[in-house]
Protein backbone atom coordinates (compact mmCIF):
# COMPACT_ATOMS: atom_id res chain seq x y z
CA UNK A 1 0.00 0.00 0.00
CA UNK A 2 3.06 2.92 1.17
CA UNK A 3 6.28 2.39 -1.20
CA UNK A 4 9.04 1.33 1.08
CA UNK A 5 11.25 3.64 3.12
CA UNK A 6 11.97 4.70 6.58
CA UNK A 7 9.11 5.82 8.75
CA UNK A 8 7.05 3.70 6.17
CA UNK A 9 5.23 1.53 9.25
CA UNK A 10 4.66 4.36 11.46
CA UNK A 11 3.17 6.39 8.72
CA UNK A 12 1.43 3.19 7.69
CA UNK A 13 -0.19 2.93 11.66
CA UNK A 14 -1.09 6.36 12.16
CA UNK A 15 -2.60 7.21 9.46
CA UNK A 16 -4.87 4.11 8.28
CA UNK A 17 -7.29 4.15 11.24
CA UNK A 18 -9.51 6.66 9.95
CA UNK A 19 -8.82 5.90 6.06
CA UNK A 20 -6.63 4.76 3.59
CA UNK A 21 -3.51 5.19 2.50
CA UNK A 22 -5.21 6.32 -1.59
CA UNK A 23 -5.92 9.32 0.53
CA UNK A 24 -2.67 9.81 1.85
CA UNK A 25 -0.94 8.36 -1.85
CA UNK A 26 -2.96 11.01 -4.00
CA UNK A 27 -1.40 13.79 -2.60
CA UNK A 28 1.71 15.66 -3.71
CA UNK A 29 2.61 18.37 -1.31
CA UNK A 30 5.36 20.34 0.36
CA UNK A 31 6.65 19.62 3.65
CA UNK A 32 4.69 22.78 5.22
CA UNK A 33 1.69 21.46 3.62
CA UNK A 34 2.22 17.76 4.75
CA UNK A 35 3.24 19.73 8.31
CA UNK A 36 -0.53 21.55 8.14
CA UNK A 37 -2.14 18.66 7.03
CA UNK A 38 -1.17 16.25 10.11
CA UNK A 39 -1.82 19.26 12.61
CA UNK A 40 -5.13 19.78 10.32
CA UNK A 41 -5.75 15.80 10.54
CA UNK A 42 -5.00 16.19 15.04
CA UNK A 43 -7.73 19.70 15.23
CA UNK A 44 -10.29 18.68 13.02
CA UNK A 45 -10.30 14.82 13.24
CA UNK A 46 -8.87 14.21 16.93
CA UNK A 47 -6.03 12.55 15.48
CA UNK A 48 -4.01 11.81 18.54
CA UNK A 49 -1.29 14.41 18.76
CA UNK A 50 2.30 12.65 16.90
CA UNK A 51 5.78 13.10 19.36
CA UNK A 52 8.84 15.07 18.58
CA UNK A 53 10.82 11.69 17.12
CA UNK A 54 7.77 9.73 15.30
CA UNK A 55 6.71 12.98 14.20
CA UNK A 56 9.87 14.02 12.26
CA UNK A 57 9.92 10.40 10.97
CA UNK A 58 6.53 10.55 9.32
CA UNK A 59 7.08 13.86 8.27
CA UNK A 60 10.15 12.79 6.62
CA UNK A 61 8.52 9.69 4.90
CA UNK A 62 5.69 11.88 3.27
CA UNK A 63 7.54 14.34 1.90
CA UNK A 64 10.21 11.83 0.50
CA UNK A 65 7.60 9.54 -0.72
CA UNK A 66 4.72 11.92 -1.69
CA UNK A 67 6.28 15.48 -2.27
CA UNK A 68 5.80 17.97 -4.92
CA UNK A 69 7.41 16.42 -7.49
CA UNK A 70 6.48 12.47 -6.41
CA UNK A 71 4.74 10.32 -9.04
CA UNK A 72 1.23 9.65 -6.44
CA UNK A 73 -0.71 6.85 -7.96
CA UNK A 74 -4.68 7.73 -8.07
CA UNK A 75 -6.59 10.10 -9.34
CA UNK A 76 -5.20 13.52 -8.61
CA UNK A 77 -7.83 16.19 -9.36
CA UNK A 78 -5.10 19.26 -9.59
CA UNK A 79 -2.25 17.63 -11.27
CA UNK A 80 -1.99 17.50 -14.89
CA UNK A 81 0.46 15.61 -16.36
CA UNK A 82 3.13 17.20 -18.75
CA UNK A 83 2.34 16.61 -22.53
CA UNK A 84 4.25 13.71 -24.53
CA UNK A 85 5.15 13.51 -28.06
CA UNK A 86 3.42 10.79 -29.48
CA UNK A 87 7.70 8.58 -30.00
CA UNK A 88 6.06 6.66 -32.98
CA UNK A 89 5.17 10.21 -34.72
CA UNK A 90 7.83 10.95 -37.21
CA UNK A 91 7.30 14.87 -38.14
C1 LIG B 1 -8.52 10.35 13.69
C2 LIG B 1 -8.81 10.13 12.32
C3 LIG B 1 -7.73 10.47 11.30
C4 LIG B 1 -6.40 10.12 11.33
C5 LIG B 1 -5.66 9.30 12.38
C6 LIG B 1 -5.81 10.64 10.12
N1 LIG B 1 -6.78 11.27 9.37
FE1 LIG B 1 -6.48 12.10 7.54
N2 LIG B 1 -8.48 12.50 7.40
C7 LIG B 1 -9.43 12.18 8.35
C8 LIG B 1 -10.76 12.46 7.82
C9 LIG B 1 -12.05 12.22 8.58
C10 LIG B 1 -10.55 12.98 6.52
C11 LIG B 1 -11.58 13.37 5.47
C12 LIG B 1 -12.54 14.39 5.87
C13 LIG B 1 -12.10 15.78 5.55
O1 LIG B 1 -11.60 16.02 4.45
O2 LIG B 1 -12.32 16.66 6.40
C14 LIG B 1 -9.12 12.99 6.28
C15 LIG B 1 -8.54 13.44 5.12
C16 LIG B 1 -7.17 13.42 4.86
C17 LIG B 1 -6.55 13.94 3.67
C18 LIG B 1 -7.26 14.56 2.47
C19 LIG B 1 -7.34 16.02 2.61
C20 LIG B 1 -8.03 16.62 1.41
O3 LIG B 1 -7.52 17.58 0.90
O4 LIG B 1 -9.07 16.09 1.02
C21 LIG B 1 -5.22 13.76 3.80
C22 LIG B 1 -4.13 14.15 2.82
C23 LIG B 1 -5.00 13.11 5.07
N3 LIG B 1 -6.22 12.92 5.69
C24 LIG B 1 -3.77 12.77 5.55
C25 LIG B 1 -3.56 12.09 6.74
C26 LIG B 1 -2.25 11.63 7.18
C27 LIG B 1 -0.95 11.85 6.43
C28 LIG B 1 -2.47 10.99 8.36
C29 LIG B 1 -1.41 10.34 9.24
C30 LIG B 1 -0.30 11.15 9.66
C31 LIG B 1 -3.88 11.06 8.66
N4 LIG B 1 -4.50 11.72 7.66
C32 LIG B 1 -4.48 10.51 9.79
C33 LIG B 1 -9.18 11.65 9.60
C34 LIG B 1 -7.96 11.17 10.05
Amino acid sequence: MLPAGPGRDETFYACVPCHSTQIVRRQGLSRERWAETIDWMVARHNMPALEAPERTLILDYLVQTFGPGAAAEGPRPFYTPPPRRNPFQTQ
